[in-house]
């Protein structure tokens, strides 16, 4: 039994009947697309979340330890989206660099970063359209707007954008760039808002203690608000159509975690100036905040916007796990049969359905920080992986074309490990343990099914 078999790169490219995409991008055009799939639940919810129970207003520290730990991982991601620049991200480049059932548990955990992170963001959506609905004079029962733990029986708003997603995405609904545009604005605009009318009412005792937790608080809140920087690795892959991959992809990459660190840290300053961080851990924190210094209309303004940045970030998510999915099952690791392609509508209509449903079911029943922390596990666990194939393949295939490099790899690299391991390693003990028993799962299904009906086995050229 040969697990560590790996699939040669020409072999990938070939499977995927890659035609070549247009080269139409430049930096900036990364940098609106990074920030669209980036900004959401994460800055819009979790920022209260992570404040209240673990760092407080030192919630500012933890986004500069977060995005650091990102912008190592990216650059290095960079790279080897750059060399197989098709889809299944992670999981494709892991099946080139370090062998099939690297490249199995890589795929596995990134179902935590697609579906289970559309769970939390279905979630965040919820917080924000129920308070959106309440302000406008119509008050859903908690019963049915809240997940048992919360003291409520199901989270429906959350099922249903999570479902009706799902169905926009069998029917085909194309990412559009113009679209993306204007949404990335809308979102922008709702930030900006909030600083604008916030910003002034900050009062900085607010502040004191800035880390009433510790550092370790700190350090555990970065752990969590990683899910904010979540989606960066889209502008990874968009390698194959940049004009100038080489300048640009650092650029679009760096720069959106750039924007998106800056407003993270100052958003997250003024919300724990105008309330007291304690009072954060709610379904949405800065429409809350809003409310609670008066402006209601701001708030309603403020709550749109996020509505509308959380749903591209839904649909980014819920659409990048069809095609990883995709992936794996060409490679015959999980059964053709769920992945066939709708007569009409030319979608992986099964999958994305299952998937939809299973995205719903999680967030329908599970609190969203539990959700989170899965979430990003799982994601830190393919970016270690990640980083740890550029390395590899830098000495096992030194000859082959690399459109992007990263720079200072042996630095680089390693940062990228330490700093995504760090993150980690703070995750509380029972989202590893859900870590664990989700591997566990992951490799049983791989010895039952996956290793007998690889793809490779039908095919001589097992190993480079
Ligand atoms: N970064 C994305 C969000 O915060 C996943 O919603």
């Amino acid at each position: 039994m040969n697990v560590f078999r790996t699939k040669s790169i020409d072999l990938i490219k070939e499977g995927a009947g890659q035609k070549g995409l247009k080269k139409t991008l430049g930096a900036s055009d990364l940098i609106l697309l990074g920030i669209g799939c980036i900004i959401g639940t994460g800055i819009f919810v979790l920022t209260g979340v992570a404040a209240a129970k673990y760092a407080g207003p030192g919630i500012m520290l933890s986004f500069v330890i977060s995005g650091l730990a990102c912008a190592f991982a990216a650059l290095a991601y960079a790279e080897l989206a750059a060399i197989v620049p098709i889809a299944g991200s992670a999981y494709t480049y892991s099946y080139a660099a370090l062998g099939e059932i690297i490249a199995w548990i890589v795929g596995w955990n990134l179902i935590l970063e697609y579906s289970v992170g559309s769970s939390a963001v279905a979630a965040g959506w919820s917080g924000y359209m129920v308070g959106l609905l309440k302000s406008g004079g119509i008050e859903l029962p908690k019963a049915f707007t809240a997940v048992p733990a919360d003291g409520g029986i199901v989270n429906l708003p959350a099922m249903l954008i999570a479902l009706i997603l799902s169905l926009l995405l069998v029917r085909g609904t194309k990412e559009s760039a113009t679209l993306n545009r204007v949404l990335v604005v809308v979102k922008l605009v709702a930030v900006f808002i909030f600083l604008a009318m916030a910003g002034p009412k900050v009062n900085p005792a607010n502040w004191t203690p800035l880390m009433p937790f510790g550092f370790s608080g700190v350090a555990a809140g970065a752990a969590i608000i990683f899910f904010a920087y979540i989606g960066f690795d889209a502008v990874a892959t968009a390698a194959e159509e940049c004009r100038n991959p080489n300048r640009d992809l650092p650029i679009g990459i760096i720069g959106s975690l750039l924007v998106c660190t800056v407003l993270y840290i100052v958003v997250a300053g003024v919300l724990t100036g105008v309330v007291p961080y304690q009072e954060l851990n709610n379904a949405e924190p800065v429409a809350y905040a809003l409310r609670s210094i008066g402006y209601h209309f701001g708030s309603a303004l403020v709550g749109t916007g996020a509505i509308a940045g959380i749903t591209t970030v839904l649909l980014v998510l819920m659409y990048g796990q069809t095609r990883i999915f995709f992936a794996m099952s060409r490679d015959g690791l999980i059964p053709a049969g769920i992945c066939k392609v709708h007569p009409k509508y030319g979608t992986p209509h099964v999958i994305t359905m299952v998937a939809g449903v299973a995205v719903a079911l999680i967030a329908g029943f599970t609190p969203i920080g539990i959700i989170a922390e899965l979430t990003n596990i799982g994601t830190l666990f393919a970016f270690v992986v990640a980083a740890i194939g550029v390395f590899v393949l830098r000495y096992t295939r030194p000859d082959i074309p690399r459109p992007f490099k990263c720079p200072a790899v042996p630095l680089v690299a390693p940062l990228a490990v330490l700093s995504c391991g760090y993150l980690m390693f703070n995750l509380p003990v029972e989202t590893w343990i859900r870590f664990g028993i989700w591997s566990a799962i992951g490799f049983a299904v791989y010895y039952a099914y996956s290793y007998r009906n690889s793809a490779l086995n039908k095919r001589k050229t097992i190993t480079e």
